[in-house]
């Protein structure tokens, strides 16, 4: 059922500091920021040749990072996400086989302008996992 890693997020408490990290002593391609005002994330991408790793920076009061990084305030890997032909077909699949989706169960928008869901962590290894249509 599921494709590619499309990405890997990793949660910061300073996104300007992160985006240094990768670009200048890993020397990584990285994108602009962009604030996901309906995510409560600020965003940047770092583009490398198989795979993307997200930087996750708490937006607002209501961010849904924000607890994470209080457990973890030096950052740390937040989710996986994994591509998916058909996000319905793959969510009904898997609700079938007991997973839990996480919200209304409904596909949103994501960062990439493409349909996610997110899967409860305990029952993927203690890891939140996004899917997205590719
Ligand atoms: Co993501």
């Amino acid at each position: 059922m599921i494709g590619r890693l499309n990405h890997v997020a990793i949660a910061v408490s300073d996104i300007d500091a992160a985006t240094a990290v990768y670009r200048d002593t890993l020397g990584a391609e990285v994108s602009g920021k962009v604030e996901q005002t309906e995510h409560g994330v600020t965003t940047v991408f770092i583009n490398l040749p198989n795979t993307k790793i997200e930087l996750l920076e708490p937006l607002g009061e209501q961010s849904p990072i924000a607890k994470f990084l209080e457990k973890n305030p030096s950052g740390g890997i937040h989710h996986v996400c994994y591509e998916v032909d058909d996000i319905l077909a793959a969510r009904d699949q898997l609700v079938a086989r007991g997973a839990r989706v996480l919200g209304d169960g409904e596909p949103k928008i994501g960062a990439h302008g493409k349909p996610v869901l997110f899967l409860h962590p305990k029952d993927f290894l203690g890891t939140l996992t996004e899917l997205e249509q590719a």
